[in-house]
């Protein structure tokens, strides 16, 4: 690479670290952590399963033959990337919890072949892998410039970020408002609507409700990585907050709340039992066969969504789903 070009690719870059209170070390870190704890029953925010290995599991996990989801997603991605880029013409696009941006690509590809001008901002929590892409993508798309962003997409949607292009489309793929409850859910549109103008789009990609044996075949895969990603957030529990989980003692269980339409991950206690994260100046009865729950995973009806977003001002002016109608991408504009 000659000097010239590096220095191209750092004109392009900014990486923006927001501090988040609740992240650094204060008072109030942690607090979360011993909500969850001490109510009944138990549960953890599933952020707390992206740590280095848990993103790297998590990597893996979109690779499993019985993990539908990311294949899924990718295809139906493949297939409309250039109607998105004719709908929106040139846009920035705001993209939350980016991770490695490889779906991002398909998009960033759309835009180029049709000459029009990009703007990336990917939002993640890490900066490490946000930098470590940033960089690769800047090599690869020579007129992309990207604001990388450092913070939770909460936090980093209240900020304000000079917009330098027409228009603005939010991205929120692989189904992570699944993880949210109906209630998160609703505050987080509101956010989303608060981070656009009048015109400017959301796009929306959820997993759908299908039979039971493969939602739960995707969330038990016999190599058994779910497991590992699942028991890795006690691991990180403890390295954070001086803990001392007993990964040996707790069992992966993932099943389908029909009533619910959710998967639910939890972690099940082999015996009665006693934890302490020092740190924290916590202490945890487990009794046997007790578990904590960490992590629901929403499946959507699109019909359902689709009004539910158009009440909110955020109308579906494009759904795409795949053959088997497993995954679906909403392509919203917000409307006056
Ligand atoms: C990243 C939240 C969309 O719910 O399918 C994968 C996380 N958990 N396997 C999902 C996950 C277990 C994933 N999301």
């Amino acid at each position: 690479m000659t000097i010239s070009h590096t220095t191209s690719i750092k004109q392009r870059l900014e990486i923006q670290r927001l501090l988040e209170p609740t992240l650094v070390v204060s008072p109030s870190a942690g607090s979360d952590v011993v909500k969850g704890l001490t109510q009944i029953p138990k549960s953890l925010p599933p952020r707390y399963f992206y740590d280095d290995r848990g993103s790297d599991l998590f990597e893996q996990i979109c690779e499993l033959p019985e993990y539908y989801v990311t294949r899924t997603e990718t295809s139906i991605l493949q297939n409309c990337a250039s109607d998105i880029a004719k709908i929106t013409g040139a846009c920035e696009l705001v993209e939350l919890g980016s991770g490695s941006s490889t779906k991002t690509r398909i998009l960033l590809d759309a835009y180029t072949q049709q000459s029009l001008p990009l703007r990336y901002l990917p939002i993640d929590v890490s900066a490490g892998i946000l930098e470590t892409s940033a960089i690769q993508l800047l090599a690869d798309y020579p007129s992309l410039q990207v604001h990388a962003i450092a913070g939770t997409y909460e936090f980093a949607l209240q900020q304000i970020i000079p917009r330098r292009l027409p228009s603005r489309m939010i991205c929120f793929l692989g189904s992570t408002l699944g993880n949210m409850n109906p209630q998160e859910c609703d505050l987080f549109f509101s956010q989303i609507i608060d981070g656009l103008q009048v015109g400017e789009y959301f796009l929306l990609g959820v997993d759908l409700q299908k039979p039971k044996h493969l939602l739960e075949a995707a969330y038990n895969d016999s190599q058994r990585v779910t497991a590992a990603f699942n028991l890795n957030m006690l691991d990180h529990l403890n390295r954070r907050f001086e803990g001392n989980f007993d990964t040996t003692q707790f069992e992966h269980w993932a099943f389908y709340n029909e009533s619910e339409h959710q998967i639910e991950m939890h972690l099940k206690s082999a015996s009665s039992h006693t934890v302490e994260l020092d740190a924290l100046n916590l202490s945890v009865n487990f009794v046997l066969g007790e578990t904590i729950r960490t992590e629901i995973s929403r499946k959507f009806d699109i019909e359902n969504l689709r009004q539910q977003l158009t009440l909110r001002g955020l109308v579906p002016q494009k759904v795409w789903t795949d053959s088997n109608n497993w995954f679906g991408l909403l392509l919203c504009q917000l409307t006056a």
